[in-house]
């Protein structure tokens, strides 16, 4: 995914250095090229040599010693970076940033770059929180850094607060949202997720496996892309996406009614949801009591949200239904294309080992209107995002009339 990217990782001396070892790790197990560059405090804590051997590059330690590159290394580097991400950034790091200071290659690096900039601010509580480090970060802001926020917890020190470096993930999942283009800029999108809740009493609903991953996959790298996102998810365990507008729902019949509320707002929609095709016909206002034999619950058909999106559909709009199955898959997609009046049907056999439902992978094969059917290997959902949203981009510019 971050195949021909050049990722510099700049490291200042906080205990969370070490998270920057994960922080690498991954940035390059997704494929980009890495080259680290330390503060000297930050040696003190993790080794230049344990950062080389992730990287398979020289280390940058300091401004004055020899060079790796034949020419100035800060300039070098400099031109090459596709981004710059800055963790930890510690409270004296973040003065020196906002200063405009050159005196070691973190600085001199970030000075020196074109690229975007993201920094992890990481330190103890009050060093955060007190004024000179906010107005530190504020005019970092100003400059067009990117601030990823700590996170609260349980600090090195064992105390509780802000101030905790982000997990490595989420430091490479924002580091990964500003290596996307930027070709959705203004586009408004759409996206359904998680699953409903048909509710049968105060207690108890009918409802379904999915977690909603893929469809925050697609809300998050969508808005990364420059689209402005609202997501309509059914209950799930997961954060809100950053930069989208989430709107929070339980049943189908209420994920239909704000989605229908935004019919003709939308130049695109996902329903990555796994709507309940069925519904209690009644709803008992008081819960209902346990009863000897068996209990018959009548259920009615739930609203076809993307089926009626689709019967609405103007040109320019385009629609991505998915569909999960475990037989059939082909002639079950095909049929979707039709009956949803979809441009693009996602499909995936979710009996398949890493695919469907709560795995962080799916294989999938994608239906076009024209016929063609392009089948994917096995990705991460966040590669699935993407390749949806590349052909969702080219359908977009291509008026898709
Ligand atoms: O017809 P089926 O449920 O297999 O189609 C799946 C696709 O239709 C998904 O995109 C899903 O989000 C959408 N869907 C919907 N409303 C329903 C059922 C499915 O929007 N009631």
């Amino acid at each position: 995914m971050l195949a021909g990217k050049t990722v510099l990782l700049g490291v200042s001396g906080g205990i969370a250095a070490y998270k920057a070892v994960a922080v690498c790790s991954q940035l390059v197990q997704r494929g980009a090229e890495v080259h680290v560059l330390m503060t000297s405090a930050a040696t003190r804590f993790v080794t230049p040599l344990t950062f080389q051997a992730i990287s398979g590059h020289p280390v940058l330690t300091d401004l004055l010693t020899e060079q790796h590159y034949g020419h100035v290394d800060h300039v070098h580097l400099a031109h090459r970076a596709d981004l710059m991400v800055i963790a930890p950034a510690t409270a004296n790091l973040l003065a020196r940033l906002a200063a405009g200071q050159a005196d070691d290659p973190v600085t001199a690096l970030a000075l020196a770059v074109r690229c975007p900039v993201l920094v992890a601010p990481a330190m103890e509580p009050n060093m955060y929180a007190h004024p000179a480090t906010q107005a530190n970060i504020a005019r970092l802001r100003q400059y067009g850094y990117h601030i990823l926020e700590p996170a609260e917890g349980r600090m090195a020190s064992g105390r509780y607060g802000k101030g905790r470096l982000p997990e490595p993930e989420a430091i490479v999942a924002a580091a990964m949202d500003l290596l996307r283009p930027r070709d959705l800029e203004g586009r408004r999108v759409l996206v359904t997720a998680g699953p409903t809740r048909e509710p049968l009493d105060p207690v108890r609903f009918l409802s379904n496996r999915s977690t909603g991953k893929m469809g925050y996959a697609i809300a998050r790298a969508a808005a990364a892309r420059g689209a402005e996102v609202v997501l309509v998810s059914g209950p799930t365990a997961l954060p809100d996406p950053p930069g989208v507008e989430i709107v929070r729902v339980e049943s189908a019949l209420e994920m239909h009614r704000e989605v229908m509320a935004r019919a003709d707002w939308l130049e695109v929609a996902v329903g990555a949801a796994a709507v309940a095709d069925w519904r209690p016909a009644v709803y008992h206002e008081q819960k209902m009591k346990k009863q000897d034999g068996p209990l018959v619950v009548e259920l009615v058909r739930n609203p076809d949200i993307m089926a009626d999106l689709g019967a609405r559909k103007r040109p320019g709009q385009v629609l991505v239904a998915f569909a999960a199955e475990t037989t059939d898959l082909d002639s079950h997609a095909r049929q979707k294309l039709t009956s949803k009046n979809a441009d693009l049907v996602v499909a995936n056999d979710v009996t398949e080992p890493g695919s469907g439902f709560g795995t962080d992978t799916n294989r999938v094969r994608i239906y076009h209107r024209d016929g063609r059917e392009e089948a994917l290997p096995l990705l991460t959902k966040d590669e699935v995002a993407d390749a949806i949203l590349d052909r969702v981009a080219a359908l977009l510019a291509g008026g898709n009339r």
